[in-house]
């Protein structure tokens, strides 16, 4: 049987189900080994829509399969001097793990950058640990440059080691 299909939007923080989807789906991801291997402290989940709701620039896109939540991308807009124009930072990007590798990501990455383009901003930026090739290579087939460490680098004495990368919209 075919799967569901999926569909993004952006996150109501002042809806409860959204709310709730937003804590377990940051929660799940840092809950991972190579984010960190804890769930987030009780206080942290408490604070977390409330601060994101709170925030001037932030907003949250959320991928759902019928009425479960399975992807979450978490934004927000900055500016650049250099360039005179907003820019925005995908702060976190996550699918839940038995939904991968069914383009979820990706149309979530999409989603971002139709945002970034819709606010005029001059370039996405996000930052992406040495050794998390699957992000890297998902980034980098859809235009991202950015740093990546000699191969095994991250998974010798540093492994929390991040690396800055970039898409830039004209
Ligand atoms: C990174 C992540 C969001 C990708 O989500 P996803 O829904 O599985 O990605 P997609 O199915 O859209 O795959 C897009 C591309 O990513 C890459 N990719 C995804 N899974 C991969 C894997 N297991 N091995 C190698 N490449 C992989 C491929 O380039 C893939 O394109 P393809 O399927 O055409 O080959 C997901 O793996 C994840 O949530 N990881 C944990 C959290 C994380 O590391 N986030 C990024 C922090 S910077």
């Amino acid at each position: 049987m075919a799967a569901a299909p999926f569909i993004v939007r952006e996150a109501a923080l002042d809806d409860p189900v959204d709310a709730r989807a937003v804590v377990d789906l940051v929660d799940g991801y840092a809950r991972e080994a190579m984010h960190g291997g804890r769930p987030l402290p009780g206080d942290v989940r408490r604070a977390l829509v409330p601060g994101l709701a709170a925030h001037p620039t932030g907003f949250v896109l959320l991928a759902w399969q019928g009425d479960e939540p399975v992807g979450i991308a978490v934004c927000f807009r900055g500016f650049s001097t250099w360039s005179a124009r907003p820019l925005l930072n995908l702060h976190d990007l996550a699918v839940v793990p038995s939904r991968r590798r069914a383009g979820i990501g990706r149309r979530l990455l999409a989603a971002v950058e139709e945002r970034a383009r819709a606010l005029g901003c001059c370039r996405i930026t996000l930052e992406v640990r040495g050794d998390n090739r699957v992000a890297q290579g998902l980034y980098r087939s859809v235009g991202f440059v950015g740093g990546a460490g000699a191969p095994g680098e991250a998974l010798g004495g540093r492994p929390e080691q991040t690396f800055f990368w970039e898409k830039p919209l004209p």
